[in-house]
């Protein structure tokens, strides 16, 4: 229990050293993630805005997407961090482009979601809590 909560503590703080890379010049809030490979490698993400807002991307994807394009397929958990600079954070949970795109990749019985508001402040849900019913590669032939 305790190890477990310690590695759920070091992902959270590797979330926030991600978050001071946030390029958010529009919205101003700034997200962070680490995501952690079943082989214990962890890919940090920052979310990236765009002049043109749409072909903006948030901390998690970030983060898969330099994972899944380094070869990783095997992800176990993700830390996720968000706030506006200098005011307290709340629990930042993943939208739900990121959610399903979390789906790709992984095992939604097994897969843990970190969400903090302080290094040792988090809740903690397995993806299918927070994409129920969800569709995914297996539903394709
Ligand atoms: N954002 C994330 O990076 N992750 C989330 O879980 C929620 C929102 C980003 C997208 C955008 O750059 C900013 O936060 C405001 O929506």
């Amino acid at each position: 229990m305790d190890s477990q909560k310690n590695k759920a503590t070091d992902l959270i703080r590797l979330a926030y050293e991600a978050q001071k890379r946030s390029y958010s010049p529009y919205s101003g809030f700034q997200t962070g993630a680490a995501l952690e490979t079943a082989g214990g490698k962890v890919y940090q993400g920052c979310n990236i805005e765009n002049a043109g807002y749409t072909p903006s991307n948030c901390a998690e994807r970030t983060a898969f997407f330099k994972a899944v394009s380094e070869g990783e397929r095997s992800f176990t958990r993700i830390a996720v961090v968000g706030n506006y600079p200098g005011k307290p954070g709340d629990y930042c949970a993943p939208c739900g482009v990121c959610r399903q795109v979390m789906r790709e990749f992984c095992d939604p019985e097994t897969f843990e979601i970190i969400i903090a508001r302080g290094p040792e402040d988090y809740k903690s849900f397995l993806l299918k809590e927070l994409l129920p019913e969800s569709f995914g590669p297996d539903d394709l032939v």
